[in-house]
């Protein structure tokens, strides 16, 4: 069992307050669906967990299994077992796919393994997402459509086997076939290992991959949560009721 623990979190880019006292728990076994309009804070609050250094945490603290991440490096945070899908994932000239894999996969093991050991295991991945096996030469997400991009990120994920897994606006640029496949994938994770925590704006994908627990995000605070119909009730009638929650 373990848990990720966001405390009165704080966070301003270029010395703008966006994030304005988070309070959240995530526990393995959860999927926890996090909405609110656009420019409030959701991609903000998981580059912060992630430890992006443009993101500067002004207060508050966040616990992996009662430690504190905060003086941990991104390389070090995904060593501790989190992972994130980036909304706009980046492109890398000059890696190719497979070597970017297997130093991700490396640098997460005690072992070294060579291509040749994990070819297979990246192959069966990529064949679940129905991901063109050529992409794995090419550098990675160079030319990409949204789409394969999106089935990038989701690679990486099953080949590193993350604890929580934060996962932004995965379904966008996904055609209905692909959105089907990226949930079947995240539906076959091991949830008695892992959580997420899955950023989308719409309940068709959450109807997809459905959320234990759900939040809001105003103005960079969780204004509500709940489970499921809550969700609903954001597809019904949008974020006005909570902007007067939150006014
Ligand atoms: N470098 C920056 N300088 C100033 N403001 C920034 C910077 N980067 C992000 N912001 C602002 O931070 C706010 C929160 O952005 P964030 O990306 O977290 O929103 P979001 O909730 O994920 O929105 P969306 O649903 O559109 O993805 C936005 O107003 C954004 O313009
Ligand atoms: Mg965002």
């Amino acid at each position: 069992m373990h848990k990720i623990e966001i405390i009165n979190l704080h966070v301003s880019i270029e010395e703008k307050e966006i994030l304005k006292g988070v309070n959240l728990v995530v526990n393995s076994g959860e999927i926890h669906a996090l909405m609110g309009p656009n420019g409030n804070g959701k991609s903000t609050l998981l580059m912060a967990i992630m430890g992006h250094p443009k993101y500067e945490i002004t207060k508050g603290d966040i616990l992996l299994d009662g430690q504190s991440i905060l003086e941990m490096s991104v390389d070090e945070r995904s060593k501790a077992g989190l992972f994130l899908a980036m909304q706009n994932p980046q492109t890398i000239p000059g890696v190719s796919n497979l070597e970017f894999l297997k130093y991700a996969f490396n640098s997460h093991s005690d072992e070294k393994h060579k291509l040749k050991d994990i070819i297979q295991d990246i192959r069966t991945n990529a064949n679940q997402l129905d991901f063109d096996l050529n992409m794995l030469k090419r550098f990675v997400n160079d030319g990409f459509s949204g789409g394969e991009k999106k089935k990038n990120e989701i690679l990486q994920l099953k080949m590193l086997n993350p604890i929580f897994s934060l996962i932004d606006e995965i379904d966008s640029g996904l055609d209905v076939d692909a959105l089907e496949i990226v949930s079947k994938n995240l539906n076959s994770i091991d949830l008695t290992k892992q959580g997420l925590l899955i950023v989308s704006h719409y309940d068709r994908f959450f109807k997809q991959v459905k959320p234990t627990h759900a939040h809001v995000i105003i103005n960079g605070k969780i204004i509500k949560s709940g489970g499921i119909e809550l969700v609903d009730k954001i597809n019904k009638e949008g974020y006005n009721w909570a902007k007067e929650v939150n006014a």
